[in-house]
């Protein structure tokens, strides 16, 4: 974990954030490298879910909400952790990290406060006047932009069920213990689908996503040994949910695997619950039986930030002479990188410049002409980017460019004509 964090750091891919004033726990910055990266997670996402099926519609919510959909959710009751507070030094943990009978590990006391809870929503105000009825919540998740949009959606797009509707965007949460770098922060986005579907179908439905949730991440190269489906006993259900799987990651930070995505049948509880709290009714009327249907909804639920660490994580490794980064080519940063042999040469830097400018539209191109070439190989691999191209004396003579792939490390000279089509038709196998 700490060279990852290190990586990234070194490499521009996340920043602790605030740094310059000493940093402010629980939130990190994206670097030039991590918004391509998460990008990258967004969009493989976005296509899969919205763009590869006709059935769900995607929205982006405001993140301030009117507190009473807050109320109407459960959280303002029930979004809170128990926590403890050390008597002596007064450090305060989640109650469940303190395991009975342990003493406190900053000051060694054993002599804690009895557990309160702790309200994880962030408050702020709304317009001039801070008084209750300014109050807003920063949302704590985008799932419940969804739900008060959903009679704009199904008068706006008139579909049948099952149908979903989608959202990617940020969520705040006054975690006690944030920690272990991008897995736990107070500020994060998540990536939600809310999947309405008929209440009998609704195993079918749940049973459906996990497995195409667990295939999303395989299928974007996180090895099966490090990943995992388990499902939830009753007793650590949520307040709003029938039954729940978790898509576990191995993070090294744990003897245990880790929740990397949820997936939650959360039943009518929230449709329900908002229109009896707004008075408008939230239901899908259904041509067929004439009925009127409050649908069941079956929700996957991921963190891009947890994601993107899961990728990271998965696609680090150690080789004898090299540190590489095996992402799978739709994550990495760049996809190709481009060098002039020798940068001190201007006829091989004009080649390799008009080659750069040629791939840019298509790919998202890394430019290097410090150092020599071993050097720049390796930090393309620390990177992840799956192909660099150089331009040498041959290059001038006979129009081909040497292609080397970071897996394999193998060369092939191609014609730099060909290097769209080329470097098109490899990240597409
Ligand atoms: N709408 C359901 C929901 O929000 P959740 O299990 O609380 O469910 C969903 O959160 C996902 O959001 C988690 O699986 C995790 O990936 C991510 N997540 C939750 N809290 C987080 C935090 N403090 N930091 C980073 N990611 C977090």
């Amino acid at each position: 974990m700490e060279k990852i964090v290190s990586l990234a750091k070194r490499r521009g891919f996340i920043f602790p954030g605030s740094e310059i004033y000493g940093g402010l726990a629980g939130t990190w910055d994206y670097g030039p490298l991590g918004v391509l990266m998460k990008d990258n997670i967004k969009r493989a996402w976005w296509e899969n879910i919205v763009g590869m099926r006709d059935e769900v519609f995607g929205v982006d919510a405001a993140i301030l909400m009117n507190a009473k959909v807050w109320e109407a959710s459960g959280h303002v009751t029930h979004f809170s952790d128990p926590m403890v507070d050390c008597k002596k030094c007064k450090l305060r943990y989640r109650a469940d990290e303190i395991l009975t009978g342990s003493p406190c590990v900053n000051c060694g006391v054993k002599d804690f406060t009895e557990a309160r809870e702790f309200q994880m929503m962030f408050k702020t105000h709304a317009g001039p006047v801070e008084n209750s009825s300014s109050a807003v919540y920063l949302r704590p998740e985008t799932a419940q932009g969804i739900f008060t949009n959903f009679k704009n959606v199904i008068d706006t797009m008139h579909p049948t069920l099952p149908f979903g509707i989608a959202q990617i965007g940020k969520a705040f949460r006054n975690e006690i213990t944030p920690g272990n770098f991008l897995f736990r922060s107070r500020e994060f986005e998540q990536m939600e689908l809310e999947y309405f579907v008929l209440p009998e179908d609704d195993d079918k439905w749940y049973q459906y996503w996990v497995k195409e949730r667990l295939r999303w991440f395989l299928d974007l190269g996180i090895s099966e040994a490090n990943i995992r489906a388990r499902e939830y006993a009753n007793d650590e259900l949520a307040h709003y949910s029938k039954a729940t799987t978790d898509i576990e990651y191995r993070f090294p930070f744990s003897r245990d695997f880790k929740e990397l995505e949820g997936i939650a049948n959360r039943t009518d509880f929230d449709l329900k619950n908002h229109a009896g709290a707004s008075g408008t009714e939230l239901f899908h009327y259904d041509e067929g039986s004439k009925k009127r249907i409050v649908p069941y909804v079956i929700e996957p639920s991921v963190g891009v930030d947890r994601a993107v660490l899961a990728f990271l994580l998965d696609a680090y490794m150690e080789e004898e002479e090299r540190t590489v980064l095996r992402l799978h080519p739709k994550l990495a940063p760049y996809k190709v990188a481009v060098f002039p042999l020798l940068a001190n040469k201007p006829d091989l830097v004009d080649r390799a410049k008009n080659i750069y400018g040629m791939l840019k539209p298509s790919f998202s191109v890394a430019w290097d002409d410090i150092g020599n070439i071993g050097k720049r190989y390796r930090r393309q691999d620390e990177i992840g980017t799956p192909y660099c191209v150089t331009v040498d004396y041959e290059t001038l003579e006979d129009g081909t460019a040497t292609v080397r792939d970071r897996d394999s490390m193998k060369q092939e000279r191609v014609p730099a004509s060909n290097l769209t089509d080329y470097i098109e038709d490899k990240l597409k196998s």
